[in-house]
């Protein structure tokens, strides 16, 4: 590689004066548009240095991403991000925790999420996802970001408590909506004060951690001494040993449950939401998805029986190329421990390292006409010649999402179920290209309006 080159040396990047500007655009714009001007002008491997001196760089090249992720993890730990906001909600659940913790509990986590334990979870989807659909028989138009969110915490949340969860539903969805608006906020251009300040907006969100703490709290007391009467996620978490015989204590269990309430929600329903505002620009993809699902068991459209749920199916390669066009997690953060050397440039101890798929995902280089929606793209075959990590939705290496399968098992099913039953035409926006909003997931940042009207 002619970058190589250069070894050692700082990567290419804005002047101490472009850097002011960086920092106030990066606070008061969305980051990926921000990230993608910087691979613009400067290539895929950027010094993103603070005017404050705190060393940053983007990787936006497959190969680097790959050296973060896969090649050199040990010398990349959780960015500040995961450490300071995401922990006061997280906890030391398997989303922010790090070292012997992390390995012990994605040991006894990781097989509650492999392709037998997702299959059993296909029921309680259709069943979630035909309840959608009878509240959708008295409308003709729906907000479709809302609908999906809905959908998809209804279904985290049975998977994990099963029917206990019904009555509190309400509860837990005020509080995320809480928290999700904070959140926004605290990476957004208002500046807030340090948690330990008693102000409104650290008071809401504590509020907010509350309710939902006093929820699944009392959910696991509820369950204790009757956990093998269940089969959901919260019976497995309550009834796992490590080898050594040691069970999780009632804070770990919450710490991952919530983490699963969370990671477990919000990205599919992104995933859904620009899927069907993609299908709905494009409608002769649209129609082939129908005509492929029409009178279908929804399972075996999915692609079950083949044990990979679904490698063939039209429907993942249509929730895969919404993915790269948009991809829920638009950016996965690390921090440099040592020193490193990345595609021929240096990385400095200390730097927060940016791996960004938006930015891989629209790359000309790596993608043909990459805006155009192309489901083909992932047709069986069709990606061998392009390099590992040019899609890399659920990041990868030991760190890779591990509720990849649930997400892309639950995102088949449900959209099967909707497109074979009805047809989501868009009302708003009707202009090119939605702003995006990548505070937590990447959501549209304007209302989708579809409307809902039978296939002719
Ligand atoms: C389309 C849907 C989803 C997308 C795009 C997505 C994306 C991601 C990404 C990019 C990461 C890696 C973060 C990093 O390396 O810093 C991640 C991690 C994680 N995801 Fe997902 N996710 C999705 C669905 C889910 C679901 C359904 C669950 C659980 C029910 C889940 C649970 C987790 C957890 C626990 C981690 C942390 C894994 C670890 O560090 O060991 N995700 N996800």
């Amino acid at each position: 590689m002619a970058r190589n080159r250069h070894s050692g040396a700082t990567p290419p990047g804005p002047g101490v004066i472009e850097r002011l500007g960086q920092a106030r655009r990066l606070l008061s714009e969305d980051v990926t548009s921000v990230l993608t001007r910087t691979r613009e002008r400067y290539g895929p491997v950027v010094d993103l240095t603070m005017p404050s001196g705190d060393p940053g760089v983007l990787l936006a090249e497959p190969s680097a991403v790959q050296h973060v992720l896969e090649g050199n993890p040990d010398n990349y730990r959780r960015a500040s991000v995961y450490r300071e906001e995401l922990s006061e909600l997280f906890g030391d659940g398997l989303l922010t925790s790090e070292g012997d913790l992390w390995h012990r509990q994605h040991r006894l986590i990781r097989p509650m999420f492999g392709s037998g334990s997702v299959q059993s979870f296909t029921d309680l989807i259709v069943d979630e996802t035909d309840a959608m659909l009878d509240r959708w028989a008295s409308r003709d138009e729906i907000d479709l970001l809302q609908e999906m969110e809905r959908v998809t915490l209804s279904i985290i949340g049975t998977a994990m408590f099963s029917a206990d969860v019904e009555r509190h539903a309400e509860d837990i969805r005020a509080a995320l909506q809480v928290l999700r608006r904070g959140f926004q906020r605290e990476v957004g251009v208002v500046p807030t004060f340090p948690e330990w300040v008693p102000s409104p907006h650290n008071r809401r969100m504590q509020r907010a951690i509350d309710d939902i703490d006093a929820v699944v709290h009392e959910l696991i007391d509820a369950r204790r001494g009757r956990a093998e009467e269940y089969d959901d996620l919260l019976s497995k978490l309550l009834t796992a040993r490590t080898d050594e015989g040691a069970r999780m204590d009632d804070e770990q269990i919450r710490d991952e449950l919530v983490t699963f309430l969370l990671a477990g929600h919000e990205t599919t329903a992104a995933a859904l939401t620009w899927t069907w505002y993609l299908l709905a620009n494009n409608p002769g993809v649209h129609e082939r998805l129908h005509d492929h699902v029409a009178d279908a068991d929804p399972t075996d459209v999915v692609g079950f029986s083949a044990g990979t749920a679904g490698d063939e199916s039209l429907l993942k390669q249509c929730v895969q190329e919404a993915m790269r066009i948009y991809p829920p997690v638009p950016v996965v953060t690390r921090e440099a421990i040592d020193r490193d050397e990345v595609a021929g440039y240096e990385i400095p101890a200390g730097a927060e390292v940016v791996l960004s798929q938006f930015v891989v995902h629209r790359d000309p280089d790596l993608w043909e006409d990459p805006l155009a929606y192309r489901p083909e793209r992932f047709a069986p075959g069709a990606r061998e010649e392009q390099p590992a990590y040019s899609f890399f939705p659920f990041g990868g290496g030991q760190r890779i999402c591990i509720g990849r399968l649930f997400a892309l098992a639950e995102a088949q099913l449900i959209l099967a179920r909707v497109v074979s039953d009805v047809r989501l035409t868009l009302r708003s926006p009707t202009h090119d290209t939605p702003a995006v909003d990548s505070a937590v997931t990447m959501v549209p940042d304007e209302p989708v309006e579809m409307a809902v009207t039978e296939w002719s």
